[in-house]
Order: structure tokens, then sequence, then C-alpha cells
């Protein structure tokens, strides 16, 4: 395939994200594809088009139908609140298109299942977007586990924090309604299993507590609405190899900005990665002289691939949107049929069985197999 024809559903917050991937994969890359920037939707055709000018797409609309059955569409980029993925991810596949769909799949397991099934019956490319497996420091602690460097990994514990809904004056909005799914299982949960899923594998069982830290939430004319969702999510859990693990979620929690705080402790030394220091890692290994032991600091560099795609440069840094570049190429491999570090639709689902587990975990107050979840 000489190029690749893009349409591109909501331009918000990941949707100027994927703008931005798409005109940068090739440049940073230098393979693959050319990308062409063809259809672009939003939910006015005014807006639309200020976003199609602004982000270099030949056409605009606000009918997504029209988007995912153009047939200058290859590939369909899905920025759209959660609620909208389903409808979105399975009417793109079934008009034969590829699907790169923002996370949380779905809002809910059943939605979750039809879109799975509808990939598979299209034998297109549907990916997810779980881009802090992109990090290359991500990549770096991967290689380094399967090196054996800190031995076998018997306890995980990511913590991720962030300080969006802390306020509690902040108005109700859709993150606060049930149609967004469970809260910060989906918001957080999702990304935090993404990296469990694939730097330790599966999760077996779970034991849950949700929360509110704010019942109520004002609305535009003042009166109070109760909150559907919870912002903090506490899970104790057990991987397939025996492994256990802690998954802590607060997107109220004041001062944390963008906190993905992980640890990984083996028996021969621990892992240490903080989303808010994004370029580098801590690794502890129990050899050598007790007295000299301690934590050292990796910094990313064109040592640790795709880096050095990027930035010729050790030590000055990737950002978030860099992620997305990344995600981008991967995406572009695998509709290649090339190697692709990307969670698909069926990968997708097993994370969304997770948390549906993790949330009947918590509404019933006992541990749970995700066996246990029918899907
Ligand atoms: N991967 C990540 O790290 C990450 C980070 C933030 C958000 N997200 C996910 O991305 C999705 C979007 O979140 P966001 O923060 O970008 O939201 P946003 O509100 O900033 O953007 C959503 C956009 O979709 C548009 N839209 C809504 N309905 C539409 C329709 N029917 N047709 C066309 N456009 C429509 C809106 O006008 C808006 O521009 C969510 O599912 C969210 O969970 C992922």
């Amino acid at each position: 395939m000489d190029s690749i024809g893009v349409g591109l559903i909501g331009t918000g917050y990941m949707g100027k994200c994927h703008a931005l991937a798409w005109n940068a994969v090739h440049a940073v890359f230098g393979d693959g594809p050319r990308v062409r920037l063809e259809h672009l939707c939003e939910t006015t055709p005014e807006f639309a088009a200020q976003r199609a000018a602004e982000f270099g797409f030949s056409r605009s609309g606000a009918d997504w139908r029209a988007l995912v059955t153009d047939p200058k569409v290859d590939v369909v980029s899905i920025t759209t609140p959660n609620a909208f993925h389903a409808a979105m991810a399975i009417g793109a596949l079934e008009a034969g298109k590829h699907v790169w769909c923002e996370k949380p799949m779905a809002t809910n397991l059943a939605d979750a299942r039809r879109m799975a099934d509808a990939a598979k019956a299209s034998g297109k490319v549907a990916i997810l977007g779980y881009n802090y497996i992109q990090n290359p420091i991500m990549r770096q602690i991967e290689t380094l586990l399967k090196s054996g460097v800190i031995g076998t990994v018997n306890h995980v514990r990511i913590e991720m924090d962030e300080d969006f809904m802390a306020d509690p004056d902040a108005p109700f909005g859709l993150k606060s309604e049930k149609s967004s799914g469970h809260g910060a299982l989906d918001d957080f949960g999702v990304h935090g299993l993404s990296l469990i899923t694939t730097l330790c594998g599966p999760i077996a069982s779970v034991i849950a507590q949700q929360s509110k830290p704010y019942a109520t939430r004002p609305q535009p004319n003042g009166a109070a609405r109760a909150v559907e969702t919870a912002d903090i999510a506490t899970v104790l859990f057990n991987l397939r190899d025996g492994a256990s693990g802690l998954l802590a979620l607060n997107r109220s929690a004041w001062g944390r900005k963008g906190r993905i705080a992980l640890q990984l402790f083996g028996d021969k030394g621990a892992i240490v990665f903080d989303q808010e220091r994004f370029n580098e890692l801590q690794l502890y290994t129990a050899d050598g002289s007790k007295e000299t032991r301690g934590f050292r600091t990796i910094l990313a560099g064109p040592a640790h691939p795709p880096y050095d795609r990027f930035i010729p440069a050790p030590g000055h840094g990737l950002g978030f949107n860099d992620l997305k570049v990344i995600e981008c190429h991967e995406l572009l491999a695998r509709i290649a049929g090339k190697p692709s570090r990307t969670l698909n639709f069926a990968d997708g689902l097993e994370i969304e069985r997770t948390v549906e587990a993790m949330a009947r975990s918590s509404a019933e107050g006992k541990w749970l197999d995700v066996a246990s979840v029918a899907i």
C-alpha cells in the first residue's frame, strides 16, 4: 500500500493527538505508506470545517456514517466520548475500514463484545489507544523483566492519580454520568490494565472497592445532581502466574497531574517508573556490595527504540504526543501484517472483562475470578 486514507471522528484532546500523529508518523519513521488526511467529522459542519483546515484534512462534515463509508478512507480514528465508541467502531468495521479507537473500548461489556465480534468478522485491524505501553521506557522495562535482572516478579503496584475531578465545585459533566462507564476504572484502570497485561500477563482474580469522594456536583442552574460514577477505585489482584498486586486509581487527587506510579518487585530486585517522570526508570538489583546498593536512574535516549527516531540526543525527553506517533506507527505495522506492539479489540475485550470483574467485586464486596465473568 503506497498511501493510506485517514478519517478522524472527534477533534478534542485525543482528536488533536491522533491528528498530530497522522501528520508526523511518516516524517518520524520514514517508512510505511504516505498518509492522506481524507475526512474529518465533528458535531457541526462549521466546527468540522475549522478543524479540517487546522489539521490538514481534505473534507469534513458532521455525519460520522458518511465518514466511515467514504471510499477514500481506509482507517478511522475514533476519539469521541466513550458512549460513541461502540456504534462508530462497529460502523467503520462493517464498512470495511481499519479502526484506531480511543480507550475505554466501551462503556459496558456487551458493547465491547459486539465490537470484538465485529472486528473478527471484518478481518480488519482494530486497535485501542493504550498509549502508555508505547513509551520507550516501558519497552525497556519489558526487556529488563525478560532478562531476569530483577528475578521473578512477585508483586506489582500501580497508582494512577490526577486532580481534574478534585474540586467539589467542578460542574456535573459527562464523566459523572453512568453512560460514560464506571468512572476511574474506565478512565484510568484500563490504562493500568494495559500495562499489567503487557508487562506481566493477565489478571486472574480481583477484589475492588469503588468510592465517590463527592456525592453530588453542581449543575449550571445551581442545583446539585447526584454523581453516578466512582472517582476512586482500589483493587487488589492476583496475576495468573501467582504474583499479587494493587491498582489504586483516583481522579480526585489534588496535586497529582498525571501520576502512573508503577513498582515491580522481584526476588532479585525492583523496577520503579512514574509517568510524571516520563523519561526515566529506576532499577535496583540486589547484588554487589551491600554498602553501595541503591536505585539507579536510567534516562531515556536513542538506546531505547524508537526514541532514536525522534531525537538523536539522550536525555532530551519524549512527551505524551510522541506516544501517539509511536502507536500510529504500530497500527500501520499491524495493517501491513508486520509484528506490532498494539492491543486489539480481542485484547481490549479481556481488559473490559477484568474491569467488569472489578466493578462486580466492588458491588458484591468479595473476591471474583475474572474468568467467572462471561464474555
Ligand atoms: N489515550 C489516552 O490517554 C486518553 C486521554 C484522554 C482521553 N481519552 C479518551 O478519548 C476519548 C475522547 O476524550 P477527549 O478527552 O478527547 O474528549 P473531548 O471532549 O476533548 O473531545 C471529544 C470530541 O468529540 C466530539 N464529538 C462528540 N460527539 C461527536 C459526534 N457524534 N460526531 C463527531 N464528533 C463528536 C466533540 O465535539 C469533541 O470535540 C474518550 O473516550 C477518552 O476516554 C484517551
